[in-house]
């Protein structure tokens, strides 16, 4: 087994174990963490976890240099995917005072993230494959572009809503309403699923599923989990919106 393939299956295998034991309890981080967490600030956090994202994608992409249109406008996709977690998001965060992400989770969370970057960069440097000018008009480019933004779009503008429900200085959390937040207690991770789901359908590539399985093995069960959480917290939390998925979790 090379290298990459050992990645890959370990990413396949990790996806699995996250999603079996999330049956244990949802990941310690945000609304779920121990009052006495210790750890790496919030918003730093999130930007180291999602520094090789950011860094070694383009910088492996680079070195490859094939250079065509098609995987350069992935690499735009991949970009504004990473730009927002690891720059936009945290800047945008606000409650974060004395709030802390557990070292576990910033070390297995950078790891998860090299691994994808990693992967998928071979995939954009077409080492695996190649994508002529003619993928742009493929139903795979295009069907994954369609999921990709879309998912981006509801993702954004729903990190973007509970990211306003604080005011400055707020710690607590509120009810979340809008466009949205009427049908879903977690339209951002539905929004971030779909993104990875086009991702792996507009590159057509192993690298791509592992990052789509992985998000799914992260967000669907800690969707459910604060869902449970909103109706224990809220007793006039609305008894029609779902999870994560309309009309049906
Ligand atoms: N692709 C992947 O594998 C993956 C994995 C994990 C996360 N993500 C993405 O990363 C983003 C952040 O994840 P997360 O788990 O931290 O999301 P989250 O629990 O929904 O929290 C997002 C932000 O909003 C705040 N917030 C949430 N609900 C609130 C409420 N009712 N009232 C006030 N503030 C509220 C949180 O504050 P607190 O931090 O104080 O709770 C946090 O700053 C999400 O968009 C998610 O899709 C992606």
């Amino acid at each position: 087994m090379n290298s990459t393939t050992a990645i890959l299956t370990a990413l396949f295998v990790a996806s699995g174990v996250l999603f079996v034991f999330a049956g244990t309890g949802p990941l310690r981080y945000g609304r779920h963490a121990r009052i006495d967490a210790s750890g790496v600030p919030v918003r730093l956090a999130w930007l180291v976890m999602a520094s090789p994202g950011l860094l070694l994608c383009p910088w492996i992409y680079e070195q490859g240099a094939s250079g065509g249109l098609v995987p350069t406008i992935m690499l735009v996709y991949w970009m504004l995917a990473y730009g927002w977690r690891g720059l936009v998001f945290p800047a945008l965060m606000r409650g974060t005072h004395g709030k802390r992400m557990p070292w576990g989770i910033v070390v297995l969370g950078t790891i998860f993230t090299a691994a994808l970057a990693y992967l998928n960069a071979l995939v954009l440097a077409e080492t695996w494959r190649e994508y002529p000018l003619r993928w742009l008009w493929s139903v795979r480019f295009l069907y994954g572009s369609m999921l990709f933004l879309a998912g981006m779009f509801i993702s954004r503008a729903s990190d973007f809503v509970l990211s306003r429900l604080r005011r400055r200085g707020d710690l607590g959390y509120m009810l979340p309403r809008g466009v949205f937040f009427e049908e879903l207690s977690c339209p951002n991770y539905l929004g971030e699923m779909l993104m990875w789901l086009g991702w792996a359908v507009l590159t057509w590539s192993k690298a791509g599923l592992a990052a789509a399985t992985l998000s799914i093995a992260l967000l669907l069960p800690r969707a459910v989990s604060h869902h449970l959480w909103y109706r224990r917290t809220f007793p006039n939390y609305p008894p029609n919106r779902r999870a994560i998925i309309p009309f049906v979790l």
